[in-house]
């Protein structure tokens, strides 16, 4: 990518145009004949100027007619192609926005399912959405502007040397002064400045995130401000980053803004000089007035140049982020139609180790899972019982070893088909904005109305669709209506009964439930899993005592292996297991009666 990144700014934009691409190119020359023509008028007011001067008494008409409809047809002329300019780089930056959000969505559609995992959805959405978005004003507007800023100036310095190129000197003066005082101002110490205002406007954005974040907390607490400490220092800092900056800038901004407007001040004395060394008076005043009017043209070029090479970095950094997203790596799809049969899972010596850690998340593990039967996955967290339920759902592919499901390697099974094949239960099932029929029958769209309503039922959700203004037909999160954790995972169950996928991966789908909808969502699981290859990765250990069998997972490797039974025998970790956890429920039931009692009494 550091190559890429030298490479000038419109190549790296060009991929993404789509086939016609001379439209931006077309645009940049197109505004560079603008800018000439909007010159020109200077040039025949000059002659007309020079005209009425040398001959105030005999002025031909007909000569000043003629400059001045020159003079605005070519005005007339610069605008109209100007406008033919904006119009093809409008289009050309249209496409690249719509190519580099195209491109982006399907490198997204193609990432292994673990990279959302570590990537949150606003974080790419920024990257696909805003960045096409940041372009825009860089392709459409200042790319175009900066092609009549490169154009104008070569016209400019000819003119200026060939009308008179002694007044030529004393008019470029002022410019030459704020020339140098930009730079200045743009030196390493202006830009490292430049540097810490983004960083500090960013970090004081993320603090605010934060803050906002926690306001319910420190609201609770009856805090102020004052306790989020961080975001107050970000202001701050920002406050005193911001002063000082001003304060670095006053000085060379004042003296710029002068010198840039005070072109007569040096015009004036060289125009008086050269009238007393015997210059003609009226074609040295025709040119004065020519100067006059021309120079206020380098400032705003001058102006419009400094903001530009800010806009490339901002453009340049939006590319950079999404080729960011285009390098990572994808995981080969294959146009394999073998169709699973068996719906069995095996792991074969499997390794893995998350991107960018050092430690293997699974070591080594082989364990077959066969049709029909089930396994609980146990253990203290942290162990990889996660990473297991994701590998066989090819979150990600294993480093080393083999993940088969019915038999076969499942980098040789299509996504699609996989998925079909496969329910994965999370801990924290999201829903989607829309219906709890749309989110129901997500699985399958076809599903029959009977259908639907079975798997209302034995996902336990029937209650809280009856409590639903519209039913079924309710939107999530329109008028006020929210479902708690507990009760969107009982939706989510319903989804996956109405899938009816013959592997079921269930992770620890109770573990933020309350107890009433714990109760429930184990009712759900139970119906959701029956008759179906599952593997389940169990917080409460109730849950796995009639598991076919339980797998101990310890750092990434399995520590013990059994039936519940056979596990208590042997006296080992799982035991230990359930002791702590007989304690803790006779503890919790111990608090009720304390509870209940209490009640009584009061
Ligand atoms: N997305 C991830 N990126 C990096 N490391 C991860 C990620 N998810 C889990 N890990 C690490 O992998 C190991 C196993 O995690 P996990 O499978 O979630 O364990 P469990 O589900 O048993 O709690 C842990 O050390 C954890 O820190
Ligand atoms: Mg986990």
């Amino acid at each position: 990518m550091s190559k890429e990144k030298k490479r000038f700014i419109l190549k790296r934009f060009t991929p993404y145009m789509g086939k016609k691409k001379v439209l931006l190119p077309l645009s940049l020359v197109l505004s560079g004949i603008s800018a000439a023509l909007n010159i020109l008028p200077f040039v025949l007011v000059w002659y007309i100027t020079r005209d009425i001067l040398a001959a105030p008494q005999s002025i031909d008409v007909s000569n000043v007619g003629f400059y001045a409809s020159l003079a605005f047809a070519s005005a007339a002329g610069g605008i109209i192609i100007y406008f033919c300019a904006l119009l093809s780089s409008h289009l050309a930056a249209f496409r690249v926005e719509v190519g580099m959000q195209k491109v982006g969505m399907e490198k997204i559609l193609s990432m292994p399912l673990g990279f959302f995992d570590q990537h949150s959805s606003g974080k790419i959405r920024k990257i696909v959405n805003d960045g096409a978005g940041t372009t825009h004003s860089f392709l459409a507007h200042q790319l175009p502007d900066m092609a009549g800023s490169v154009v104008s100036p070569i016209i400019l310095i000819v003119l200026i040397f060939t009308v008179d190129w002694r007044m030529g000197i004393a008019s470029l003066i002022p410019i030459i002064l704020g020339f140098i005082t930009m730079r200045f101002m743009m030196s390493s110490k202006g830009k490292n400045f430049q540097k810490m205002y983004y960083d500090s406007l960013e970090e004081m954005s993320s603090e605010s995130v934060e803050y906002i974040r926690g306001i319910p907390v420190v609201k609770t607490f009856g805090q102020t401000i004052f306790s989020f400490k961080r975001f107050y220092d970000s202001i701050i800092k920002y406050k005193e980053m911001v002063y000082a900056y001003t304060l670095l800038w006053r000085k060379p901004m004042s003296f710029y803004s002068v010198i840039m407007q005070s072109a007569a001040f040096f015009l004036i004395p060289m125009a008086i000089f050269l009238i007393g060394r015997g210059e003609n008076l009226s074609l040295a005043l025709a040119d004065f007035i020519f100067y006059i009017l021309i120079s206020p043209i380098f400032t705003m070029l001058l102006m419009k140049s400094m903001y530009f090479q800010q806009n490339v970095m901002i453009a340049g950094q939006a590319i950079d982020r999404l080729d960011g997203l285009l390098d990572y790596p994808g995981m080969g799809c294959t146009d394999n139609t073998k169709k699973i049969k068996k719906h069995s899972i095996e792991f074969r010596d499997v390794v893995f180790s998350y991107e960018g850690s050092g430690k293997r998340a699974i070591d080594k593990i082989s364990f077959k899972l066969n049709e029909g039967e089930t396994i609980a996955l146990v253990g203290a967290s942290g162990g990889g019982k996660t990473t297991i339920a994701r590998l066989a759902a090819r979150f990600w592919d294993a480093d080393e070893g083999e993940v088969l499901v019915g038999g076969i390697n499942v980098r040789d099974i299509s996504k699609k088909e996989l998925m079909n094949n496969i329910s994965f239960i999370f801990q924290n099932t999201k829903l989607f904005k829309g219906s709890l029929r749309e989110n129901i029958v997500f699985g399958k769209e076809n599903a029959e109305e009977e259908e639907i309503n079975k798997a209302i039922d034995f996902s336990q959700s029937r209650e809280i669709i009856e409590s639903l203004p519209d039913g079924i037909d309710t939107v999530i999160g329109s008028k006020g209506t929210y479902l708690s954790g507990g009760e969107q995972q009982r939706i989510a169950l319903a989804r996956a009964i109405v899938k009816n996928a013959p592997i079921v991966l269930l992770d620890e789908a109770t573990a933020f439930a309350d107890p009433e909808n714990e109760h429930l969502i184990q009712k759900a699981l139970k119906e959701l899993s029956r008759g179906k290859t599952t593997l389940m990765i169990a917080h409460r250990l109730t849950s796995v005592q009639n598991v076919d069998r339980i797998l101990v997972i310890e750092s990434g490797k399995i520590a013990e292996e059994g039936t519940h039974r056979e596990l208590l025998d042997k006296g080992g970790i799982y035991k230990t297991m359930w002791d702590e956890y007989q304690k803790s429920v006779a503890w919790k039931i111990v608090t009720k009666n304390i509870v209940n009692k209490g009640g009584q009494y009061a």
